[in-house]
C-alpha cells in the first residue's frame, strides 16, 4: 500500500516478545521488563492473522524481532507459518545470537532466509559490560552455527557508542574480510534507556569512514544502509544513520509490537491496536496505520529524545 507521501510500504517488522536473555544498556533497564499480562500479548494465531492482513495490503517482507525472538517458545512455528503466508516473499530475523547453536538450522528449515546478529564489541569484558550478563563466547558459538546453517545473508550490527566501541571500528569492519558477512554500524538513537549514554557518547556514522580510508562505496541493496567495501572483503560495511541523516523519505516499514500495536513510525507514540480483531478488523487497522504514517520523525539528538514512548526491547529495533 502506498502511503500519503508516496512511500510503498512493503516491510513489516514483527516483535514476538519483549523479553530477552541479555540486558543491553542502550536497550533495556537492568531489571528487565515487567512481564505484561499474558492476555494482552498477541497469540501465535493472531500474529499469523496480522501477517495475512498485512500481506493483503502489499507487505512482502517480514522481519521477526523482539526483545530476543529466540527466547519465544513457539518461534519456529511462528516463522514457519509466517513464511507460508501467500504474498510473503522473505522472512528475516534479528537476534543476539546466543541461542543459535540450537536454533540456527531449525530456523533455516522453517523458512528464515536472512539473519541479523548484534555484536557491539569483540572484547569479552566489554561484551559482558554492555549486555550486563552476556558471554562473548556464546555469541561466537551462535555466529558459527549461523554460518554453518547456510543462510542467504548474515549481517552483524554494532551500535556506535563513543568511549565504548569507537576504538573497535577497524577490527569490527575487518570481520568482513574474514567472513562472508556485512558489518553495519548504527548510530545510537536516544530512546528511553539509551539516555544513560549522554550526548558525549553519540558518534556520527561519518566517524566510521574517517577510520576506514580504504573503504569504497558499494551498490545499495535496497535497505537503508549506506554501503561500502574494504578491498578484498567478502561482505559490505553498512552505515545506518537514523540520527544524523534520517531516511524517513525512503522508509517502507511499519512495526507490530508483541502486545499487538501497529506502530507506523518507530519514533512516534501513535499506535493502532490489533489485539482481538478478526482478519477484516486487522486489515482495516493496518490500513489506518499506513495511512497515518508520519512524513518524518522529527529531530533526534541529545536534546530531542525519541517520541516512541517505549524502550527498544518493546518495539523491536
Ligand atoms: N539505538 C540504535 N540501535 C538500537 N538497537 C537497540 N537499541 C538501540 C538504540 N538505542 C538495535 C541494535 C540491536 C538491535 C536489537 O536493536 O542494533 O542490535
Ligand atoms: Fe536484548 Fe537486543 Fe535489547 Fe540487547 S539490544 S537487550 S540483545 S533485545
Amino acid at each position: 500500500m502506498i502511503d500519503q507521501f508516496g512511500r510503498n510500504v512493503t516491510y513489516l517488522r514483527i516483535s514476538v516478545t519483549e523479553l530477552c536473555n541479555l540486558r543491553c544498556r542502550y536497550c533495556m533497564p537492568e531489571e528487565g521488563v515487567c512481564k505484561k499480562n499474558h492476555a494482552d500479548m498477541l497469540t501465535e494465531d493472531e500474529m499469523i492473522l496480522a501477517v495475512e492482513a498485512a500481506a493483503a495490503l502489499g507487505i512482502t517482507k517480514l522481519r521477526v524481532t523482539g526483545g530476543e525472538p529466540l527466547v519465544k517458545k513457539n518461534i519456529l512455528s511462528i516463522c514457519r507459518r509466517a513464511a507460508a503466508v501467500p504474498g510473503i516473499r522473505e522472512v528475516c530475523l534479528t537476534t543476539n545470537g546466543i541461542l543459535l547453536p540450537q536454533l540456527a538450522k531449525p530456523l533455516k528449515e522453517a523458512g528464515v532466509r536472512r539473519l541479523n546478529l548484534s555484536i557491539d564489541t569483540l572484547n569479552p569484558e566489554k561484551y559482558a559490560y554492555i549486555t550486563r550478563c552476556g558471554s562473548l563466547d556464546d555469541f561466537w558459538k551462535g555466529f558459527h552455527a549461523a554460518l554453518d546453517a547456510g543462510f542467504e545473508k548474515i549481517k552483524l550490527n554494532a551500535v556506535l557508542i563513543g568511549g565504548f566501541n569507537d576504538d573497535e571500528i577497524v577490527p569490527l569492519a575487518e570481520l568482513t574480510r574474514q567472513y562472508p558477512v556485512d558489518m553495519r554500524f548504527i548510530e545510537m538513537m536516544p530512546m528511553c534507556d539509551s539516555a544513560e549514554f549522554g550526548a558525549d557518547t553519540y558518534i556520527p556514522y561519518t566517524r566510521v569512514l574517517d577510520v576506514l580510508p580504504d573503504a569504497r562505496p558499494a551498490p545499495k541493496d535496497g535497505g537503508v544502509a549506506k554501503l561500502y567495501r574494504l578491498p578484498g572483503a567478502k561482505g559490505n560495511i553498512g552505515l545506518i544513520s537514523p540520527v544524523s541523516a534520517h531516511f524517513c523519505g525512503e522508509c517502507n516499514r511499519i512495526r507490530l509490537t508483541a502486545d499487538g500495536r501497529v506502530k507506523p513510525c518507530l519514533h512516534s507514540s501513535a499506535e493502532y491496536p490489533l489485539k482481538g480483531l478478526d482478519f477484516e478488523g486487522m486489515k482495516a487497522q493496518l490500513e489506518r496505520a499506513i495511512g497515518g504514517k508520519p512524513q518524518w520523525h522529527g529531530s533526534l539528538d541529545a536534546a530531542h529524545h525519541s517520541g516512541a514512548g517505549r524502550n527498544m526491547n518493546q518495539i523491536g529495533g
